[in-house]
């Protein structure tokens, strides 16, 4: 069986050693998909969650969001930041939970991993306004969880993703390529298997999916997969975490679709980069 073919019954098999979300995540995501469904509801349904309530509180009342003072509920935070912020960042605490226990034994630090996806989201928040899109929330979502194909592979195929690994030090091709060459499929349609499986929305998924080729990407989310894809290539001239690719290339028309200069990539990487402590914060909360 190739890599891909593992990796899909993997996923179609739900074995128990796959990732799971914790069920107050699993209550979020299909209670948002009914129409009937009021911020109320899906309140009470975080609420009643301590460990999770605990750590958006804890995220909300970060550097990042700079509230002038401490949000110390839910509802306060859902009136503060807007409820769908909230559904945000609770699946995004709820992802981070179930996979950052994962992924010990591999050649790049997951801490500068997920420094990487937080500095993404921020970065992708970044582009949003500045190619004068109005933010939506699952932006800082999607940058946040672009990557995480990456710790699929590295938990469930060490060996094959270690030699992947081995194969990037030389820099001569992307990360992507020499995963789709040697496993059948690279990080972004891994990380796109377990977020349908997941049933996370569309707006998610797709441009996770998309992030490194648009090309196949449904016109509806073509925008935000760009956003991401340029996002990432901010995060990495940023000098912020470390994502396990030594190739970095833009695709230059990429930035022509955004609208974007070289020189706004230039100046928001700086800002990024002056943003690191909060980077760093925004990690620490979500741990
Ligand atoms: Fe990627
Ligand atoms: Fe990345």
């Amino acid at each position: 069986m190739s890599i891909k073919e593992k990796a899909v019954d993997l996923i179609r098999n739900n074995r128990t050693s796959l990732p799971t979300l914790p069920v107050v995540i699993n209550n979020i995501i299909i209670t948002a998909r009914s129409e009937k469904t009021s911020a109320k509801n899906l309140a009470d349904f975080i609420v009643n969650d301590q460990a999770i309530s605990a750590r958006i509180l804890k995220v909300a009342n970060s550097a990042y969001y700079g509230m002038p003072k401490k949000i110390d509920s839910i509802s306060r935070a859902i009136v503060i930041m807007g409820f769908r912020e909230i559904i945000s960042l609770a699946l995004g605490t709820g992802v981070f939970s179930a996979l950052s226990q994962k992924g010990k034994d591999v050649r790049f630090d997951m801490t500068e991993l997920w420094k990487h996806t937080i500095g993404v989201g921020f970065a992708a928040r970044k582009v949003v306004k500045k190619t004068a899109m109005t933010v939506n929330e699952s932006t800082f979502l999607a940058g946040l969880l672009h990557d995480i194909g990456k710790i699929i592979f590295s938990v469930y195929f060490p060996d094959e993703y270690r030699e992947v690994l081995e194969k990037t030090v030389t820099g001569q091709a992307p990360l992507y390529n020499i995963e789709k060459e040697s496993l059948g499929l690279d990080h972004a349609e891994m990380a796109y298997l377990l977020m349908k499986q997941w049933n996370f929305p569309a707006d998610i998924i797709q441009p996770v999916r998309y992030h490194h080729d648009q090309s196949a990407c449904p016109e509806e989310q073509l925008y935000m997969a760009m956003a991401i894809n340029a996002a990432n290539f901010i995060c990495h001239q940023s000098g912020i975490g470390q994502s396990g690719n030594k190739n970095i290339q833009q695709d230059d028309k990429v930035l022509e679709r955004l609208g974007l200069s070289d020189q706004d990539i230039v100046t928001l990487a700086e800002e990024l980069e002056s943003e690191r402590s909060q980077v760093e914060d925004f990690l620490e909360a979500l741990s």
